[in-house]
C-alpha cells in the first residue's frame, strides 16, 4: 500500500499558492480588478500635434501641459492609485538644444506653478529617473515639490524625467552588487525581489496598464521591469488632444482584456468565479 497520502487539492488554492510568489497582489485581486492600480503614459505627438497647426514643437509641448492636467485630475477622481508620466527620457538629451532647454524650463514652471493644486488635491509627487543631470535650481524645486506633498494620501504621480527603463534596472543591480561587494548580502540573495526593492517605485503596485499616445507601436525605453505584465494600448490621438473622454476609452480597453499571466484561460475563469 502506498504511504502517499491522497487528496483532492482545491485548484483554486492551488493557484492562488503558485502565483503568490510571482505577483504583487493576490492573483484573484488581479483578474478581478477592472481598474488598473498604475497606469503608466508615453505622452507622445506633442511636436507633430504643433507641426499640423504649422506653428512650432515647443507650442505643442505648452499644449501638452493641459493635457497632463486632465489626466492627473482624471486619474485622481477614479481613485486611481499609480500615474506614471514619460515627460523626459534619457534619450531626449539628443533633441535639438533648443528644445531640450524649453522642456527643462517648462518643467521648472509647471512645477513651480501647480505645485498648490496638486497639494490640495492630495497628489503625492514622485519624480523617476537621473535628476543629477537637471540644473542645481530644477533639481532645488524638485525636493521642495517632492517635500511639500510627500504626506498626501492620494494619487502618487510620478514624472518620469530623464528616465530610461535600463538605466533603472542597472542602478537598482548596481546598488546591489555594491551589498554583495561589502558582504551584506552573498550572490544567492539577488533575487527578483531584491532587484525590485531597488528599483523606481518599489512601494507601488506594478504597472497594470501602459499607454502610448502619439500613433507609434513602442516603449522608447520606457519602464522596462514594472510593465513586465502591463497590458499595452496604442492610440492614435497626439498627446495634446488626450483628453477625459480618451483616458476613458482607454480604460474600457483594459477592462476588457483578460490577463492571464502565465495561466490558461480557463484557469482565469475558474478564479474569476471565486
Ligand atoms: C513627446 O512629444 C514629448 C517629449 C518627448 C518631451 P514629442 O516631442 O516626441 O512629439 P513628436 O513625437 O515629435 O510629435
Ligand atoms: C518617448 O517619446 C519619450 C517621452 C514621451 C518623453 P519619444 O518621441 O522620445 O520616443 P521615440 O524617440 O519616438 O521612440
Ligand atoms: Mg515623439
Amino acid at each position: 500500500m502506498s504511504s502517499t497520502v491522497e487528496f483532492e487539492p482545491d485548484p483554486n488554492a492551488e493557484l492562488e499558492q503558485v502565483t503568490s510568489n510571482m505577483l504583487p497582489c493576490k492573483l484573484s485581486d488581479v483578474v478581478k480588478q477592472s481598474l488598473p492600480k498604475h497606469v503608466a503614459i508615453i505622452m507622445d505627438g506633442n511636436g507633430r500635434w504643433a507641426q499640423q497647426q504649422g506653428k512650432a514643437r515647443v507650442f505643442g509641448h505648452k499644449a501638452g501641459v493641459k493635457a497632463v492636467r486632465r489626466a492627473v485630475s482624471t486619474a485622481s477622481q477614479l481613485g486611481i492609485e499609480s500615474l506614471t508620466l514619460f515627460a523626459f527620457s534619457s534619450e531626449n538629451w539628443r533633441r535639438p538644444d533648443k528644445e531640450v532647454n524649453l522642456l527643462m524650463e517648462l518643467f521648472f514652471t509647471v512645477l513651480q506653478r501647480e505645485l498648490k493644486l496638486l497639494d490640495k488635491n492630495q497628489v503625492k509627487l514622485n519624480i523617476i529617473g537621473d535628476i543629477s543631470r537637471f540644473s542645481a535650481r530644477l533639481q532645488k524645486q524638485i525636493a521642495t515639490a517632492q517635500e511639500k506633498t510627500a504626506a498626501n494620501t492620494g494619487l502618487t504621480l510620478n514624472v518620469a524625467a530623464n528616465y530610461g527603463g535600463r538605466w533603472d534596472i542597472l542602478q537598482a543591480a548596481q546598488k546591489l552588487a555594491e551589498k554583495v561587494a561589502t558582504g551584506e548580502i552573498n550572490s544567492s540573495q539577488m533575487t527578483e525581489d531584491a532587484l525590485n526593492e531597488h528599483l523606481c517605485m518599489q512601494n507601488q503596485s506594478e504597472v497594470d496598464l501602459m499607454i502610448r499616445t502619439g500613433g507609434d507601436y513602442r516603449i522608447s525605453n520606457f519602464v522596462l521591469w514594472q510593465a513586465a505584465y502591463a497590458e499595452l494600448v496604442f492610440i492614435d490621438t497626439l498627446w495634446p488632444d488626450f483628453d477625459e473622454q480618451a483616458f476613458r476609452d482607454a480604460l474600457a480597453i483594459f477592462a476588457s482584456r483578460q490577463r492571464r499571466f502565465g495561466l490558461t484561460g480557463s484557469q482565469i475563469e475558474e478564479i474569476r468565479a471565486i
